[in-house]
């Protein structure tokens, strides 16, 4: 059903082994066992508490990346929960939510290494609104791994530093390059989640189109029908509809295409990555679907009431070098309004129930994907071009782009924005809005 209730659950965060590889386990860091964390099901309205328990070696934080929770229960780096301790996460979704979010930490430093190890788990808010409730569907979580040697995770290179890290192996839902079968002519919604550290999604599914009915935060106004490709960032999220082939025994090739993201020590991917294949298999043809030309209801956010101007930044070649080791040149490196994040500083400020503009910039060399916690924001222009109303959470900003956003925060609480490659996250591209 998908009344509101209440759902209650405990996460117990541990090391764990897997046999992923031939030889020796592989450890890694799991919320319940993983690889990948539980899926968790709510309904909007839903009353939500999450026990987490950290059986790590090392301070962790889960944060609710999308939802509009309190700041106290939404992972803050300063909220750590220490080895051996327990944390009770409490919330109530709006009754207007529904879309695809994720569950990740976010301790001050450790992100990056953290999400490597595994700790990543997808939410889904379903409404009884819901346009594409009885079609079938799938939630695709995407990830990437690197392995050593002897089966671990390997460890970050100063490289996996600078330009984010990306495994070679590229894993759908835990597996490499899964196989899904589906009917014949069959119309299913797809919810991608790019789960990723820093590799950049360029999704195709040649043979098929893709029509995005969904973003971060749920149901478009309108479909965006025929599309080619669609370029999914780290953190963020989409939702699609395909429609698949009639003939028994076709397969297709979802993958991900070449796209240069400006890295500057690795060279960029040159040939479409194959992420999973899709099989029409011989069952009942499914009945033809079609497709409504109104989704959700979206109500602009009107005049704002404060704007913003924020600018992500690389601290330029010449200043890097000057003093200390590779490591602390690059905590020098990425840059928000020319600083790194200091947990005890506040950056921003603003007020309940203020609709806010923000305008982000991106003023590097490299295409950082940014993103704002404590919900979902209107994208309203990019470079200066008008968007169709979205509700989005990640954005990707190439370089020289910039965007306008708009945000209303409804509770008080301390908010985090940053770019989504983790580890420029982790070296401090990140900053504080304060909301009184
Ligand atoms: Cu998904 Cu602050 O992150
Ligand atoms: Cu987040
Ligand atoms: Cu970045």
């Amino acid at each position: 059903s998908t009344e509101a209730g209440t759902f209650s659950g405990v996460i117990d965060i541990a090391e764990t082994r897997h046999a992923l590889l031939p030889g020796a386990p592989t450890r890694l860091w799991s919320y319940n066992a993983g690889p990948l964390g539980p899926l968790i099901e709510l309904n909007a309205g839903d009353r939500v508490a999450i026990t987490l328990n950290n059986r790590l070696p090392e301070e962790t934080t889960v944060h609710w990346h999308g939802l509009p929770v309190d700041p106290r229960v939404d992972g803050h780096p300063r909220d750590a929960i220490a080895p051996g301790g327990s944390f009770r996460a409490g919330f109530t979704l709006p009754d207007n939510l529904s879309g695809t979010f994720w569950y990740h930490p976010h301790p001050h430093g450790l992100t990056a290494r953290q999400v490597a190890m595994s700790l990543a788990g997808p939410v889904i808010i379903r409404h009884r609104n819901d346009p594409f409730a009885g079609l079938p569907e799938s939630l695709l979580v995407i990830s990437d791994q690197r392995f050593d040697r002897d089966n671990q995770v390997a460890a970050h290179t100063p490289a996996d530093w600078m330009d984010g890290r990306e495994g070679e192996v590229v894993l759908v839902n835990g597996q490499y390059r899964p196989r899904l079968d589906v009917a014949p002519n069959e119309t299913r919604r797809l919810r991608v989640l790019n789960a990723c550290a820093a590799r950049y999604l360029l999704l195709s599914l040649p043979g098929a189109t893709l029509t995005r009915v969904g973003t971060d935060g749920g149901a478009l106004a309108r479909p965006e029908t025929g599309l080619s490709q669609l370029l999914l960032t780290p953190g963020e999220r989409t939702e699609l509809l395909v429609t698949f082939p009639a003939r028994v025994g076709q397969s297709l090739q979802l993958v991900s295409l070449p796209y240069a993201r400006g890295k500057m020590m690795q060279p960029e991917q040159t040939a479409a990555l194959p992420l999973m294949t899709v099989a029409v298999a011989d069952r009942a043809p499914a009945a033809a679907f079609s497709l409504p030309a109104q989704l959700a209801t979206i109500v602009p956010l009107g005049r704002p009431d404060i704007r913003r101007r924020v600018v992500l930044s690389e601290r330029p070649m010449d200043h890097r070098m000057a003093g200390g080791g590779m490591m602390a040149m690059m905590k020098n490196m990425f840059l928000i309004d020319g600083r790194t994040y200091d947990m005890n500083r506040v950056d921003l400020s603003g007020k309940v129930g203020q609709i806010e503009e923000w305008e982000v910039v991106n003023d590097s060399h490299m295409d950082h994907p940014f993103h704002l916690h404590g919900g979902q924001f209107q994208l309203i222009a990019r470079n200066g071009k008008p968007q169709p109303p979205s509700w989005r959470d990640t954005v990707n900003l190439a370089p020289r782009a910039s965007l306008t956003l708009r945000v209303r925060f409804d509770t008080p609480g301390e908010r985090l924005y940053h770019c989504h490659i983790l580890e420029h996250e982790d070296l401090g591209m990140m900053g504080t809005l304060a909301v009184h």
